[in-house]
């Protein structure tokens, strides 16, 4: 299957900015990818984003939905408003999420159900926080993560995004990376049988160009989920073209 690019704008971008931004990957992409591309800019820009991108090989896709299509819900986004806006794709469970507003596994399937019921492919993120991974349970958080927060039937990408990565600069070691993926593999297979196999599995926290040749060479990786070098139109499409 191709790699998925995706970038993950989070509480980034003026209108402006943002717009600068989706022109120049669009004018950076005239070639068409060897690999699906994805932005996910914030909910205020995703439909003005979306409409600079439409027809071009970049895709859209927001960061958050609520598990309700609409109701008394002040201040949040649900699906089937993303999907209306122009996205296609919605990242669910991100640590800054979980963390921050102490977003359980079952809360995420219930965004995750919503999700594929407004025609939107989520993407599950998961991931250990250094604690975690130094008393030697990164593996059983990750798995226990998957279990809880993919609802049945699941057809969209695992973003596997080890807390301590993500922003720091620090990256997981190659070893480390294979080995996670191959954990999460067998726990897709557990949780959602057969379907389980051919899902991808992103690898995401400080992904930069360099290295991503390299990263995305790994056996299991299909892609990456990219925060900070997402806001960079050269190093997003340095990425891209890392992908093939
Ligand atoms: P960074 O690439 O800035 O580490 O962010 C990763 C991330 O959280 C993407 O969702």
């Amino acid at each position: 299957m191709r790699q998925l690019i995706a970038g993950n704008w989070k509480m980034n971008g003026l209108r402006a900015d943002s717009l600068a931004l989706a022109r120049a990957l669009a004018a950076g992409l005239e070639q068409p990818a060897g690999c699906d591309v994805l932005v996910c800019p914030p909910a205020t820009v995703l439909a003005a984003v979306a409409d600079a991108l439409a027809g071009g090989g970049v895709m859209v896709g927001g960061q958050d939905c609520h598990p309700e299509p609409s109701g008394a819900c002040t201040g949040d986004v649900s699906a089937p408003m993303l999907r209306d806006a122009g996205a296609g794709w919605v990242i669910l469970g991100h640590s800054e999420r979980r963390l921050g507003y102490g977003e359980s596994n079952a809360l995420v399937q219930e965004k995750a159900r919503a999700a594929v019921a407004a025609g939107l492919t989520p993407i599950v993120c998961v991931g250990e926080t250094e604690q975690q991974r130094l008393s030697g349970n990164a593996e059983t958080v990750v798995a226990a993560q998957i279990d809880g927060s993919l609802p049945p039937g699941f057809a969209g990408v695992v973003a596997y995004e080890p807390v301590w990565a993500i922003g720091t600069g620090r990256t997981a070691s190659e070893d480390d990376i294979v080995a996670m993926h191959r954990c999460i593999r067998s726990q897709l297979t557990e949780t959602l049988g057969e379907a389980g196999a051919g899902l991808r599995i992103l690898y995401g926290g400080s992904v930069k160009p360099a290295g991503a040749a390299a990263l995305l060479a790994l056996p299991g990786v299909g892609g990456a989920l990219v925060g900070g070098a997402s806001l960079v139109a050269a190093d997003f499409l340095g990425i891209v073209r890392a992908a093939g």
